[in-house]
């Protein structure tokens, strides 16, 4: 399975509807929502009350990212507001079976990002019921910078494992995606492609998407 998700960080947010209709009509398939709190990140962005209007935007799923301390404190807040994937930070979250235990039984599915830094090992017990796995190819806080080319080899150590144990998670990569390195992160076996300025700082918002969408389904 290979989607698009649009990262409405580096979106117009004066004109937000516009923005995510555009990438809608265009074959975007989630939209990826960036939370960050000046805090586990050095930037500061939107908290629920931002999800809950996109929600009301779109129909297509909200895969919220959140870049924040403490992200127990807030999951169940996102999740009203709207959250269909919930995804916390691995080196932030101590009791990660709790975390995502709770983000299932709030009725979300339960994600885990890992900064470029952190290994693929410091998953190994949670592998087997995460639904997604976030791997960061840039260091989280800000868009538009360049796509770390050596976490391509834990997108495919990931890869690798789900077809040895069977596992069901999506691999997700966020940062850096464009129409260069989506094939990369592809043929190394990613699943789910996070793309914010390559399509909404570009000239052509629906092509960009578009075609960094034909890129993925064509793989
Ligand atoms: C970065 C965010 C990303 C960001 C990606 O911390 O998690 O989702 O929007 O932006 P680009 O695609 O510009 O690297
Ligand atoms: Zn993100």
């Amino acid at each position: 399975m290979k989607l698009l998700a649009p990262s409405i960080l580096s979106a117009d947010f004066s004109n937000l509807e516009r923005e995510i209709r555009y990438v809608e009509l265009a074959g975007a398939d989630i939209i990826h929502c960036d939370v960050m709190d000046g805090k586990f990140v050095p930037n500061i962005t939107f908290g629920p009350l931002v999800v809950s209007a996109v929600n009301k935007i779109t129909e297509l799923p909200l895969d919220v990212h959140l870049m924040i301390e403490n992200p127990e404190l807030h999951i169940d807040a996102f999740i009203k507001a709207g959250a269909d994937y919930i995804t916390v930070h691995q080196e932030e979250v101590i009791h990660l079976d709790r975390t995502l235990n709770m983000i299932k039984e709030l009725g979300a599915k339960a994600g885990v990002a890992i900064n470029p830094a952190t290994p693929v090992e410091t998953l190994g017990e949670i592998l087997h019921f995460a639904d997604l796995i976030l791997v960061m190819s840039v260091n989280p806080g800000f868009g538009g910078q360049k796509f770390l080319d050596y976490t391509l080899s834990k997108i495919k150590k990931l890869n690798d494992l789900k077809i040895e144990k069977g596992y069901n998670f999506l691999i997700e990569v966020d940062g850096g995606i464009n129409k260069q390195t989506i094939q990369k992160a592809s043929d190394a076996g990613c699943n789910i492609f996070v793309a914010g300025s390559s399509i909404f700082s570009s000239d052509n918002v629906s092509a960009a998407t578009t075609e960094l969408k034909n890129l993925i389904t064509q793989n």
